[in-house]
């Protein structure tokens, strides 16, 4: 079991180039499931879960070849439909290869993801839109057993909440279905719109591209001739970094990303007195003469993400005040809480509610351990500002998100150090 160690008083300066969106490429490479062609994807991070979706995808029977970040793919030979549990449990996203399956075969078998340490996590909306386009779900030893005898069937449907996969899988679903469906409530992320605009790039009519409200003409099951594309930057991993610069009062870049897919995240910089710079594709966080407190409420695109809330609760210790942060998303996202509290963090809970009142002496480096991806990068940005050596265990969850995550703080004078426990 690997875990890292993060030396204090450690200031970033300089640049961080960024990679693709974890979240965006699984449910791009979960669509070629649907397509006839190979295809070149450009800007693929390396990261655990994407490694993990493309072995199950040539479980499944595609073909690929892999050159760094970019891949060639070739989903037309898939021929089985079985998603196993033992690939499913170790990346829940798995569930991206539901509609796209089931859309192409008529039939599949993907084992329920696991819940995991944010939250239960259903796929009760997957699988209820699945229904109203006319497929039989029934659940069995663990997994989904889904069929439509003659082809889904296009549809009305209205999610009842905001789901990101949720959407993504019924859009790939009505993509190759039988006739016209409108979907109301469908999540607006840039990950959703850009497997849209692929889709629609592969001759599939959707009407409504960023909104809540798509109107999708099926293909009748013919597969679909695939463009190239490039995979967006990660805004996640983006604003992580530029936490490192907040948290630390230093100027830092990043660079290769939107900002405008960060408005949220730009804005609560700001709140909390940083400078913040902007060119198409760099974004520069300054330093300010004093942190002040931010209140954060965590929603659905266009607002505040919540895979940006444990980041920002890190900095939050060192706001001149006090913070509040409501998770209003997942009902289980403070889990780095009580390990940030461990390195002398002043923080209480209330229900979906943190308090983070300035910790008025410096934070102290201690062992502490991961839980998740995102709680995993705020007990990083954390330890660059203790008084003394950090340890964080289970860091394979950083590396399901972050791409290369040592080079990239080394790049910006970061020393952080990967050791292995002895096993003897
Ligand atoms: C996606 O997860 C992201 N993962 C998550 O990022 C992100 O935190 C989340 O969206 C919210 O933005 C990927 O895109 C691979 P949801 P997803 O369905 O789709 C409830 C990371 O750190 N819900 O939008 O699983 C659910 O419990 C990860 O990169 C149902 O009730 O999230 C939650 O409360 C973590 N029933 C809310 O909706 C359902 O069928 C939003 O979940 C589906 C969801």
């Amino acid at each position: 079991m690997d875990y890292i160690e993060i030396e204090p008083n450690q200031k970033p300066n300089g640049k961080v180039r960024i990679s693709g969106a974890k979240n965006a490429a699984l449910p791009l490479l979960a669509s070629t499931i649907l397509s006839k062609n190979s295809i070149a994807i450009k800007n693929l991070p390396d990261v655990v879960d994407i490694n993990t979706l493309l072995k199950l995808l040539q479980i499944l029977g595609a073909s690929y070849t892999k050159e760094k970040h970019c891949i060639k793919i070739d989903g037309s030979k898939i021929n089985k439909t079985t998603a196993t549990y033992d690939i499913v449990k170790t990346m829940r996203a798995s569930i991206l290869v539901l509609g796209p399956l089931l859309s192409r075969f008529n039939h599949c078998e993907v084992s329920l993801p696991g819940g995991c340490a944010i939250g239960t996590r259903p796929v009760d909306l997957h699988l209820s839109a699945l229904e109203k386009l006319g497929a039989k779900i029934e659940i069995k030893d663990g997994y989904i057993l889904a069929t439509c005898k003659d082809g889904l069937k296009g549809a009305n449907i209205v999610f009842d909440k905001i789901t990101v996969t949720g959407s993504e899988n019924i859009i790939m679903a009505c993509a190759l279905a039988h006739g016209s469906s409108t979907l109301i409530n469908v999540a607006k992320e840039p990950e959703v719109v850009q497997l849209c605009k692929v889709l629609s790039d592969a001759g599939v009519d959707i009407k409504g591209i960023g909104t809540d409200t798509l109107v999708i003409k099926g293909s009748n099951q013919k597969l679909l001739d695939f463009k190239d594309f490039t995979i967006i930057p990660d805004r996640i991993e983006a604003g992580t970094y530029l936490c490192v610069g907040a948290i630390t009062n230093s100027a830092l870049t990043v660079t290769h990303v939107k900002p405008e897919h960060m408005i949220s995240i730009i804005e609560k910089f700001e709140e909390m007195g940083y400078g913040i710079e902007l060119t198409d594709d760099t974004i520069t966080i300054l330093p300010t003469k004093e942190i002040k407190p931010v209140h954060i409420v965590t929603t659905e695109y266009p607002g505040f993400p919540t895979d940006m809330q444990a980041q920002f609760m890190a900095v939050a210790t060192q706001a001149n005040g006090t913070s509040v942060i409501d998770e209003r998303l997942f009902e289980n996202r403070f889990m780095h809480i009580a390990e940030l509290k461990r390195m002398g963090a002043k923080i209480s809970i209330n229900g979906t509610t943190a308090t983070i009142e300035n910790s008025s002496d410096r934070l102290t480096g201690t062992k502490v351990m991961a839980t998740d991806l995102r709680a995993s990068s705020s007990l990083v940005i954390a330890s660059l500002i203790a008084d003394s050596t950090t340890t964080i265990d289970r860091i394979y969850h950083l590396d399901r998100g972050y791409e290369h995550l040592e080079n990239k703080f080394k790049n910006i004078g970061i020393d952080i150090k990967r050791k292995k426990y002895d096993t003897k």
